[in-house]
């Protein structure tokens, strides 16, 4: 018998007799600590990995940070990509009031460049964290600016359609996506249904990428299932938000 069938052997008999045990359920109220200790891990390897990256901006380990921080990583951003007077396809998977989507409305100033923001507008579909379903519910925010378009329900929803109206405008012109659902479900669903449309230097911003459950492990399982190569361009708060660029 070769070690292969061997070990093959060994694995099938040690994968039935755990299926029909159930040993391994003593240890199921540590489940939660098990999955922090292994998620985190690789969090952490990650970062200290990526933190070497020539990155345009990066801040790390600062003791007093600021959520608007990110302010720092949009300019360095817009300006090293020169966004502000090239047409772009800007896209905003979770929009709530507006804060980002309008800081990007502004800065980029091309009449060619187009704004897709998707949101339910109507809060969490689900609870993410200390925050329950339906917090940060904000009607759809009032833009003065034709370039912009709002889409709303769950991007489960609405993504699809608009996809298959407007896929081949946006695929050749450069995409500037902005993930900021926070939900892991969310953040995974929206890169999965992008990823046949993502051309080479196209630009991924998550706004909440260390949270290793949620944005990191969506990143995470995206790069792996789909082989796509994410350069990390910048980085606020230690990698809280994160951008890359698609290589
Ligand atoms: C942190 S807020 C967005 C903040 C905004 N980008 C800003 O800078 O002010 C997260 C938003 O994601 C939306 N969201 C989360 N999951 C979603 C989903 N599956 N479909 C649609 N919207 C979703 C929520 O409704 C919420 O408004």
């Amino acid at each position: 018998m070769s070690i292969r069938t061997t070990k093959l052997k060994i694995i099938k008999f040690s994968k039935d007799f755990l299926l029909a045990s159930r040993l391994l359920q003593i240890l199921q109220p540590f489940n939660n600590l098990f999955g922090f200790i292994y998620n985190f891990n690789l969090l952490t390897s990650w970062v200290h990995k990526n933190k070497k990256a020539n990155l345009l901006t990066n801040d790390f380990y600062r003791p007093i940070r600021h959520y608007d921080d990110r302010l720092k990583s949009f300019v360095a951003i817009a300006d090293h990509y020169q966004l502000h007077d090239t047409p772009v396809c800007y896209l905003e998977f979770g929009v709530a009031s507006g804060n980002s989507f309008k800081w990007w409305l502004q800065q980029c100033r091309h009449s060619s460049s187009r704004f897709y923001g998707f949101d339910t507008f109507e809060g969490l579909p689900e609870s993410w964290g200390v925050f329950n379903k339906g917090d940060m519910h904000s009607p759809i925010p009032e833009v003065n600016d034709n370039r912009a378009s709002f889409y709303k329900g769950i991007f489960q929803d609405t993504l699809n359609g608009f996809l298959d109206e407007n896929g081949s405008s946006i695929r050749n012109t450069r995409k500037l996506i902005h993930m900021d659902a926070d939900l892991f479900s969310a953040t995974l669903f929206a890169l999965s249904q992008l990823y046949p449309f993502l051309q080479k230097g196209d630009i991924i911003m998550f706004d909440e990428f260390n949270v290793y459950d949620h944005e990191f492990m969506a990143y995470r399982l995206f790069t792996e299932c789909f082989y796509i190569n994410l350069k990390p361009i910048s980085a606020q708060n230690n990698f809280y938000h994160a951008a890359f660029e698609v290589v």
